[in-house]
C-alpha cells in the first residue's frame, strides 16, 4: 500500500524498464509475407502498401537472401496470377510448374533452411475473386476442399514446409492432413487460418494480388458466408479447436490489432503455437498516418506489434518484419 508500494520505482529509467520488461520482440517472432509476380526484373511497389513490393522470381532470390541475413527465417508466399489463367475452379493452382510451385523451389534452392509457408486458397486463381468454387449462387464447400487438398499436395511436392489454408471452408484441415499423410508428406505442416474474420482490413492485399471479389448477380461481393462475423468471440474458439482436432500444427488469428481479445482467449485455451496476421489494412493505416505526419511510424509500429506478442502470439506475420528487425538489432 502507498507509500510503501510506489509502482513508479520500476519505471525510473530505461535500464530498470528494460530489466522488468515482459515482452521483447526478436527476429524469431516473424513470418514475412511475400508477393510474387511473373516476369523478370520486377520490383513493383504496391500503391496501397507503401514500401512493400511484388517481386518477380529473379529478384525474389535476392530478397530472400536479405531476409535470411537479417535473421528472418520464415516466409509466407502469395502469388499474383495473370487474369487469363483464372477460372472458377482455380485450375492453375494445381499446375506443378505454376508460379507458386516455382517460387517454392526458388526459395528452397536459395536458402534451404528458410521455412517456406504457402497460401492455400482459391481467390488469387478465381475469376470471381472468391475463396471457393461458385455454383448456382453458392460457394461450394466440399468441392472447394477437394481443390485445396490437391493444391496443398502440389505445394508439398514443390518443397513447402507448411501449407497455410486461408479460405475458411469447413473440413479442409482434416482433408489436407489425410492427403499429406497418404502421400508420404508426413513432415509437411499445416498452419491454419483458424479464426479468420470477414474484415474490411484486407483491401490493400486484394489490390496487391488483384484478387478482390467481382460484382456478380447472385453472389454477395463480401466473404461473409465463409469468413467469420467480427461480432463473434466464442465461434473463434470453436473454429480453432476444430482445426487442431483435424490436424493443424499452428493456428492463426486474423486480422491482428482489432482482435487482441480473440488472440488472448485462444492462447488461454489451446496449447499449439498461435500466429497472428497483422494484415495489409493495418499496415496501410500506419503508413498513411505517418506520411501525413500525424503518427510516429516507428513508435506505432513497435507498439502495435509488441501488443500481438503480449496478447499471446507466438508468430507474427507482418509487413513490418524487416523494418522492425532493422530497428531492434
Ligand atoms: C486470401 C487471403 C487474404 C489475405 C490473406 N489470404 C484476403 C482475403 O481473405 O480476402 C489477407 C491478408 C492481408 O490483408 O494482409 N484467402
Amino acid at each position: 500500500m502507498y507509500p510503501i508500494k510506489r509502482n513508479r520505482r520500476l519505471r525510473t529509467n530505461q535500464a530498470i524498464r528494460d530489466l522488468v520488461k515482459e515482452t521483447v520482440l526478436t527476429p524469431n517472432d516473424f513470418l514475412v509475407p511475400l508477393f510474387i509476380v511473373e516476369g523478370k526484373g520486377i520490383k513493383d511497389e504496391i500503391p496501397s502498401m507503401p514500401n512493400y513490393y511484388r517481386y518477380s522470381l529473379d529478384l525474389l532470390k535476392a530478397e530472400v537472401k536479405t531476409l535470411w541475413a537479417m535473421g528472418l527465417k520464415s516466409v509466407l508466399l502469395f502469388v499474383k496470377v495473370p487474369d487469363q489463367l483464372k477460372d472458377n475452379k482455380g485450375t492453375e493452382a494445381l499446375n506443378s510448374n505454376g508460379l507458386m510451385q516455382r517460387a517454392i523451389k526458388l526459395v528452397k534452392d536459395t536458402c534451404p533452411d528458410m521455412i517456406v509457408m504457402t497460401d492455400v486458397a482459391l481467390d488469387p486463381y478465381s475469376a470471381y475473386g472468391h475463396d471457393g468454387i461458385i455454383e448456382n449462387g453458392e460457394i461450394l464447400n466440399d468441392e472447394t476442399v477437394d481443390v485445396l487438398t490437391e493444391m496443398s499436395l502440389s505445394h508439398a511436392q514443390a518443397g513447402a514446409n507448411f501449407v497455410a489454408p486461408s479460405d475458411m471452408m469447413d473440413g479442409r484441415i482434416l482433408s489436407i492432413r489425410e492427403a499429406l499423410e497418404d502421400d508420404g508428406y508426413t513432415n509437411t505442416g499445416i498452419m491454419s487460418y483458424s479464426a479468420k474474420y470477414a474484415s474490411a482490413f484486407y483491401g490493400p492485399f486484394r489490390d496487391a494480388l488483384d484478387s478482390a471479389p467481382v460484382d456478380l448477380i447472385d453472389i454477395p461481393k463480401d466473404k461473409k458466408t465463409y469468413q467469420m462475423d467480427y461480432a463473434n468471440r466464442f465461434e473463434a474458439l470453436r473454429e480453432t479447436e476444430m482445426d487442431i482436432d483435424e490436424g493443424a500444427d499452428i493456428v492463426m488469428v486474423k486480422p491482428g490489432i482489432s482482435y487482441l481479445d480473440i488472440l488472448r482467449d485462444i492462447k488461454n485455451e489451446v496449447d499449439v503455437p498461435i500466429a497472428v496476421y497483422q494484415v495489409s489494412g493495418e499496415y496501410a493505416m500506419i503508413k498513411a498516418a505517418a506520411e501525413k505526419g500525424w503518427l510516429n511510424h516507428d513508435q506505432v509500429m513497435m507498439e502495435t506489434t509488441t501488443a500481438f506478442k503480449r496478447a499471446g502470439a507466438d508468430i507474427i506475420a507482418s509487413y513490418f518484419a524487416k523494418d522492425i528487425v532493422k530497428l531492434i538489432s
